[in-house]
C-alpha cells in the first residue's frame, strides 16, 4: 500500500462563470478541486491550510474512517473548524472500499465550490470486476451561484425564508453551452469507436437531485458510493446530492459529438429542457473535422421530466450487490426516523424581517421532530471522548413522538420541531436498522440521507407509510446494495441496516445543504469496544481548538 501526501490551500480565487468574474473559494486555485487517486489500502495525509476568510473543515465523503473519526471532518461534530490562517492534517486509510467517492467542505455552504473527486482503484495487482476500461473520466455535477454562497445561506438564516436557488448546474465546474457566456468552456469528454470508458459520476450539487444521461448511448451501472453492483444498463441515472455512480459507456455510435446532460429531479421550477440543463460533450476522437469556422452540433439527449418519479423508482430497484452479502438479520437497535420540513413560529424577540417564511414563520427541518443544533465551542466527538458534559444529550428518540399519516394531512403541532443536540447511543457491534420515512410536513421530498462512518445496506424502499407487518417480508436480505447515501423516495420510505463496528461520533443528515442548515440531521455515538482495535484512536495533536 502507498502513502499519498497532499497539501490543500483553501483560498479565494477569481473565477469566471456565466457572464462575470467572482471570488470563489477554491483548493489550490482549482474549482472543482484536485482529484485524489489512490488504491484500496492506501493511506492519505492531507494538510489543509485555510487562507480563506471563513471557518473551514473538509469531509472525505464515504470514507469509512475506521477508528480515525478525528479525520471525518464535519464541523462541530468531529472537530472544531480550521480558523482562517490555520492548518489541520487529515490522516486516514482506505479499508476495503473501491470505486468513486469525493471530498468536500463541511462547514456552512463552502462546499458549493470546495469539492473534488476521490478515486479508489483496486489494490495494486488486482483488477476491476468488469473489463478494464480504455479511459476513465470524472463527471462532477454541481451548482453555481453568482452570489457568494455563504452570503446566500447567511441571508436565509437571518430572514427564516428559503434561500435563493443557484444560477446554473455544472459539469466539472462548468455550466456548459446551453447557458449564457458559457459555450467556450464546455467540458469535452473523449471517447473512440469501440472503446469502453468508465464515467465516475458524482452529484456534488448543494441542493438538487439530478438526472444524468448521454445522448444515444446506454449506461452500464457497475458501482455506486464505492461499492460494486451487479451490472445493469439504463438510459438515465439519478443521483441525490452526495451519491456517486460508476457507469461504463461504449463508443458504439457513429463518430460524432453527443451531449451528456444533467437536469433537476423534483424541482418545480425547472420544468423544461432549457438553460437549467448542464451539458458536457462526449466527443469521438474519430469524429469528422468540421469545415473551417463551422462546428458540429452535438446530439441532444432526452431527459426525464422533473417530476418523473417512476424513472427514479425503476432505476433504484435495479440496484443489487454483485453476490450474496452478509446483512444483519437479528436487530439490536430498531429505529424509525421521520424526515420532515417544518415552520417555526416567529420567536417573540424576532422582528418581521427575521420571519419571512410562509405566514411570518421561519423554515425548519427535523428528524423525529428534533431539529439538530450543532454545538459552537467544542465538537461532539471531543465532548464524548473526554467525557465533557453539557454539550449533547443521548435522548434522541428511537421513534417519532406521535404516530401519524406521514403522507397525508399532518397536525399543526408537528410543523414545529423542537431544537436540540440529541444523539442516539449505540453499543459497539450493535446491529442497527433505521426506517427513514419521508413526511408531507410542508412538502414531501426526495431526501438524500447520508450516514458518516459507515456503508449500509438498503434492504427495501417503498411509497406511503412504512408498514412493518406487510413491508418486512419484502426486505432483500440476500443481495441489497451497499451505499453511504440513500435517496429516500418522495412520499415514501427506505430501510437501511448496518453493524455499528466503527467507534466514534457519526452524523447522519440530509445531503441537501438547505435541509442541514434547517436541522435535518442527527448523530450516532458509537461506543468503543473492549479490544484496542475496537476503540477510536487518540485525537491528533493539531486538532483545531475552538
Ligand atoms: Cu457529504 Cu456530511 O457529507
Amino acid at each position: 500500500a502507498k502513502l499519498h501526501e497532499h497539501e490543500f490551500v483553501v483560498q479565494a480565487t477569481p473565477t469566471k462563470r456565466l457572464c462575470s468574474t467572482h471570488n470563489a473559494i477554491t483548493v489550490n486555485g482549482q474549482y472543482p478541486g484536485p482529484t485524489l487517486e489512490v488504491n484500496n489500502g492506501d493511506t492519505l495525509i492531507i494538510k489543509v491550510t485555510n487562507k480563506a476568510q471563513y471557518n473551514l473543515t473538509i469531509h472525505w465523503h464515504g470514507v469509512r474512517q475506521i477508528r480515525t473519526g478525528w479525520a471525518d471532518g464535519p464541523e462541530f461534530v468531529t472537530q472544531c473548524p480550521i480558523r482562517p490562517g490555520e492548518s489541520y492534517t487529515y490522516r486516514f486509510t482506505i479499508q476495503g472500499q473501491e470505486g468513486t467517492l469525493w471530498w468536500h467542505a463541511h462547514s456552512s455552504w463552502l462546499r458549493a465550490t470546495v469539492y473534488g473527486a476521490l478515486i479508489i482503484r483496486p489494490r495494486e495487482g488486482e483488477a476491476y470486476p468488469f473489463p478494464k476500461p480504455k479511459r476513465e473520466s470524472v463527471v462532477l455535477l454541481g451548482e453555481w451561484w453568482d452570489a457568494n454562497p455563504i452570503d446566500v445561506v447567511r441571508e436565509a438564516t437571518r430572514t427564516g425564508a428559503a434561500p435563493n436557488v443557484s444560477d446554473a448546474y455544472t459539469i466539472n465546474g462548468h455550466p456548459g453551452d446551453l447557458y449564457k457566456c458559457s459555450s467556450q468552456d464546455t467540458v469535452i469528454v473523449p471517447i473512440d469507436s469501440g472503446e469502453t470508458n468508465l464515467l465516475r459520476v458524482i452529484n456534488a450539487a448543494l441542493n438538487q437531485p439530478l438526472f444524468f444521461t448521454v445522448a444515444n448511448h446506454q449506461l452500464t451501472v457497475v458501482g455506486a458510493d464505492a461499492s460494486y453492483l451487479k451490472p445493469f444498463t439504463t438510459k438515465v441515472i439519478m443521483l441525490g446530492p452526495g451519491q456517486t455512480t460508476d457507469v461504463l459507456i461504449t463508443g458504439d455510435q457513429p463518430p460524432s459529438r453527443y451531449y451528456m446532460a444533467a437536469r433537476a429531479y423534483q424541482s418545480a421550477q425547472n420544468a423544461g429542457f432549457d438553460n437549467t440543463t448542464t451539458t458536457a460533450i462526449l466527443q469521438y476522437k474519430s469524429a469528422p473535422c468540421p469545415a473551417k469556422g463551422a462546428s458540429i452540433k452535438p446530439v441532444m439527449p432526452l431527459l426525464p421530466a422533473y417530476n418523473d418519479t417512476n424513472t427514479v423508482t425503476a432505476f433504484s430497484r435495479s440496484f443489487r450487490s454483485p453476490r450474496k452479502v452478509e446483512v444483519p438479520t437479528e436487530i439490536d437497535d430498531s429505529l424509525f426516523y421521520t424526515l420532515g420540513l417544518g415552520l417555526n413560529n416567529c420567536p417573540p424577540n424576532f422582528g418581521p424581517s427575521q420571519c419571512q417564511g410562509p405566514n411570518g414563520t421561519r423554515f425548519a427541518a427535523s428528524m423525529n421532530n428534533v431539529s439538530f443544533v450543532l454545538p459552537n465551542n467544542i465538537s461532539i466527538l471531543q465532548a464524548h471522548h473526554h467525557g465533557i458534559p453539557g454539550v449533547f444529550t443521548t435522548d434522541f428518540p428511537a421513534n417519532p413522538p406521535v404516530k401519524f399519516d406521514y403522507t397525508g394531512n399532518v397536525s399543526r403541532s408537528l410543523w414545529q420541531p423542537i431544537q436540540g443536540t440529541k444523539a442516539y447511543k449505540l453499543k459497539f457491534g450493535s446491529r442497527v436498522q433505521v426506517v427513514l420515512q419521508d413526511t408531507s410536513i410542508v412538502t414531501p421530498e426526495n431526501h438524500p440521507i447520508h450516514l458518516h462512518g459507515y456503508d449500509f445496506y438498503i434492504v427495501a424502499e417503498g411509497f406511503g407509510n412504512f408498514d412493518p407487518k406487510k413491508d418486512t417480508s419484502k426486505f432483500n436480505l440476500v443481495d441489497p446494495p451497499l451505499r453511504n447515501t440513500v435517496a429516500v423516495p418522495v412520499n415514501g420510505w427506505a430501510v437501511i441496516r448496518f453493524v455499528a463496528d466503527n467507534p466514534g461520533v457519526w452524523i447522519m443528515h440530509c445531503h441537501l445543504d438547505v435541509h442541514i442548515t434547517w436541522g435535518l440531521a442527527t448523530v450516532f455515538v458509537v461506543e468503543n469496544g473492549f479490544g484496542a482495535l475496537e476503540a477510536i484512536e487518540s485525537p491528533p495533536e493539531d486538532l483545531p481548538l475552538c
